[in-house]
């Protein structure tokens, strides 16, 4: 499945499953944004993009809690590629204190990152894909967002469920603009993000997941691209559990 002359963008694409989404994207033939708070590690994750993939690549950093970043990162896309056929809303925290540890600092913080930042980015960039008749936005919910997080803090949870409606709302918006949105719901999958996981809690996330592993990036990443590809045209709204049978719904 050809992306040739799709322009995408990966938010949190410095790393972790965002990264490998991009490489994907960008060995499909779409020319990619690497986009992430952390500016140096995007700007190699870029370098590598480009070395490797020969295509189009463009670092923009932007923190996604941030609305001017955001503004900032279509823009200088649309003034650059003139488009934008993909947005892959990636970018996110999992924070891991305990429902009595929880400021409200820090549920601002959360939410502000993972849910505030996707509802904006696809608001940003839907004037864009609506003028075009056309785009694709991928959104990186979890199965915390629908069992409650085990290991997982109660913001990230919350935030994550907000994705999930966010992901039904914009699909139902933008569908007759030609504009498709769905959503992954991952289980645990092997990145920094589950570094501070107990090892209780890997081990009862792996021992109640019917296939007894956790996912890799490529896990995510493949099924990333299909939902992006016309070889998903009929498919909106979708949140695709990628978990190892840990939920069957
Ligand atoms: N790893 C998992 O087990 C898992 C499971 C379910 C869902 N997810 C979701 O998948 C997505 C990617 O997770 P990952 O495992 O690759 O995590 P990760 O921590 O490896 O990477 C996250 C990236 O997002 C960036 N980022 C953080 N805050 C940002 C901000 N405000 N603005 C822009 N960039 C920011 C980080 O710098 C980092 O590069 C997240 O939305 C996460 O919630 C991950």
């Amino acid at each position: 499945m050809t992306l040739n002359g799709r322009v995408s963008i990966i938010t949190g694409s410095a790393r972790g499953i965002g990264k490998r989404i991009a490489q994907l994207l960008a060995s499909g033939g779409a020319a990619v944004v690497i986009s992430d708070a952390d500016e140096s590690q995007a700007q190699a994750t870029a370098r590598e993009i480009e070395t490797d993939f020969g295509g189009k690549t463009a670092c923009i950093p932007a923190d996604i809690s941030q609305i001017d970043h955001i503004h900032n990162l279509v823009n200088t896309t649309v003034r650059q590629f003139e488009r934008i056929d993909i947005l892959v809303n990636n970018a996110g925290i999992c924070p891991l204190n305990k429902i009595e540890d929880i400021t409200l600092e820090e549920w601002n913080r959360v939410l502000s990152v993972n849910l505030t930042g996707v509802f904006f980015c696809c608001q940003a960039v839907m004037s864009v894909m609506k003028k075009q008749g056309s785009g694709n936005i991928l959104n990186l919910a979890s199965i915390a967002g629908k069992i409650g997080g085990i290991a997982a803090g109660a913001h990230y949870s919350a935030s994550k469920a907000g994705v999930i409606c966010l992901t039904k709302v914009f699909a139902r918006a933008m569908a007759p603009f030609g504009v498709r949105v769905n959503a992954i719901a991952p289980g645990p999958v092997n990145t920094d993000m589950v570094k501070g996981f107990s090892e209780e809690s890997m081990k009862i996330l792996v021992e109640q997941a019917p296939l007894r592993r956790i996912a890799d990036v490529d896990d995510i990443a493949e099924a990333a691209l299909f939902l992006v590809s016309d070889a998903a045209k009929h498919i909106t709204g979708e949140i695709l559990d990628i978990n190892g049978g840990l939920l069957m719904d």
